[in-house]
């Protein structure tokens, strides 16, 4: 279907009349990509007539977006439908309308079976039809049940770029911008080719009209996300052939814009011309997160990741020497099937070795579909529980050790909201590490240099550099 969406035609009665409009409540799991479209449902949803609320209790329309990514994730959206089933039963009685909505990659992976187990679910979308949600609605209203999980073939970006009513007042000073989505690499435990589907990158110009956009409303700091951001390839005016680092030198172009950053990278696509984009970009900032999953050569074959534990850390050398004080983050998944103390011990010393300022870890889990399901040798629970808390022990301690390293710098912080006492400001460092500042006499959005003073249990303390 190509026909142009019906969202620009909202019902002209209710727009007209404030107090008319529906409220939607969007609750958002998994990652950051969600967190985008989530903010892009709201900005349709807005000129279809609906506000966004965070009051479950006064929403006509309840939007979950979901995670597939392991089976614990996917399975809190149906117990969570189960309570929202009995919210309608209430709201029905009283005669009050209340639409549920399931979005995102469980709405994918899943479609029809959410509908047969949670027959009070209305409508079915996936991630890459969210600009047909107001006509999926209207569709819902007349007494149908919806189900839209193709892969559209016009664009949604097009429709939803991150700079409607909504998402300018929702967002401040930072915000996503998604400029690739999908994923090629079929890691063999990773749902997400299948929920997002292949490797797409956005056009060039869309992405610089959106950043602009985004700088002219007050941002100062963009994110640029993709499943795979570091895939992302265009071609530049003159028809030449763009990859991440390129689109990285054209965005630090844009004056006002004073932070960059991109998540989530591949390490085979960290190519020469993003490191000295790290080397050369003042706006770019010395922060990376570049999972690696594994130490152990044997399950990265397995996993289908096609690098070694020495390529990575040869990789993570290269960065370094072209910008020195950079951060890494990583992923890490203990108990892949096969998964010996021997080749977990390799996971430990890879760790150690590159030294991790931050870094999410995960217990295996198996997901139907995919290769690593099949396999043999899954490693038991209790195994697997065992070995994550040795290696959260250690990520938690260098991750401290990053913190405390940070005490006595001077550093710039990008004031982002209110703190909790007055006179206290919230930004963040660099690295990404959340500041507080005490900060009369400064405001949100302002960049600010200042003197680390202490550390807390998630964040640094700080005050203005006297200069
Ligand atoms: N595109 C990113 C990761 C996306 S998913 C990348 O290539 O790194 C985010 C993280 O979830 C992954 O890095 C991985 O550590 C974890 N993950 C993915 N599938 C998983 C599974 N089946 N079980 C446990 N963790 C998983
Ligand atoms: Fe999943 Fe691997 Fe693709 Fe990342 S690179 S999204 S882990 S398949
Ligand atoms: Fe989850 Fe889909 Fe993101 S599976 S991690 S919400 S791409």
């Amino acid at each position: 279907m190509t026909q142009d969406i019906t969202v620009l035609d909202a019902p002209k009665e209710l727009l007209r009349d404030g107090s008319n409009r529906r409220k939607v409540f969007i609750k958002t799991y998994g990652c950051q990509m969600n967190v985008y479209d989530s903010g892009r449902m709201s900005d349709a949803l807005d000129r279809d007539g609906y506000d966004q609320t965070e009051d479950l209790g006064e929403a006509d329309l309840v939007l979950i977006n979901t995670c597939h990514i392991r089976e614990k994730a996917a399975e809190k959206v149906y117990s969570q439908l189960g309570r929202l089933r009995d919210m309608k039963k209430a709201r029905e009685a009283e005669g009050r309308e209340f639409m549920i909505g399931v979005a995102g990659c469980v709405a994918q992976a899943e479609g029809e079976e959410i509908l047969r187990r949670a027959p009070a679910v209305d409508v079915v979308i996936g991630p890459q039809t969210y600009h047909r949600l107001p006509e999926a609605l209207k569709r819902a209203k007349s007494g149908e049940r919806v189900i839209d999980t193709e892969y559209a073939i016009e664009d949604k970006f097009e429709h939803l770029p991150a700079t409607g009513k909504a998402t300018i007042r929702a967002r401040g000073v930072t915000s996503f911008l998604t400029v690739q989505e999908g994923c090629d690499k079929f890691c063999t435990f990773c749902v997400v080719p299948y929920t997002r589907g292949a490797e797409v990158s956005r056009p060039l110009a869309q992405i610089v009209d959106e950043a602009q956009k985004l700088v002219d409303g007050g941002v100062r700091e963009i994110t640029l996300l993709g499943q795979n951001v570091n895939a992302w390839h265009g071609v530049d005016g003159a028809g030449r052939e763009m990859t991440l680092g390129d689109l990285l030198y054209r965005l630090a172009e844009i004056p006002g814009l004073a932070r960059l950053r991109y998540t989530t990278s591949h390490p085979r696509d960290m190519d020469d011309r993003l490191i000295a984009a790290h080397r050369d970009l003042r706006a770019l900032m010395p922060y990376l997160h570049l999972p690696v999953q594994s130490g152990s050569d044997r399950i990265l074959k397995a996993m289908n990741r096609r690098h070694t534990a020495d390529d990575y850390v040869r990789l993570i050398g290269k960065i370094r020497d072209a910008r020195p004080d950079i951060a890494i983050s990583g992923d890490f998944i203990v108990g892949f099937p096969g998964e010996t103390d021997a080749d977990f011990e390799d996971t430990m010393k890879i760790v150690e070795t590159v030294r991790y300022a931050q870094a999410y870890s995960f217990k295996y889990s198996t997901r139907p579909g995919t290769p690593g399901a099949d396999l043999k040798d899954q490693v038991p629970e209790d195994v697997k529980a065992e070995r994550l808390e040795r290696l959260q022990a250690l990520l938690i301690r260098q991750q401290h050790e990053f913190a405390e390293e940070c005490v006595g710098r001077e550093v710039d912080v990008l004031l982002e909201k209110p703190g909790r006492y007055d006179g206290q400001l919230i930004g963040r460092s660099p690295w990404l590490q959340s500041v507080i500042v005490d900060a009369k006499a400064l405001q949100i959005g302002d960049i600010v240099k200042v003197r680390i003073t202490g550390t807390g249990p998630n964040s640094l303390i700080a005050e203005v550099a006297q200069n």
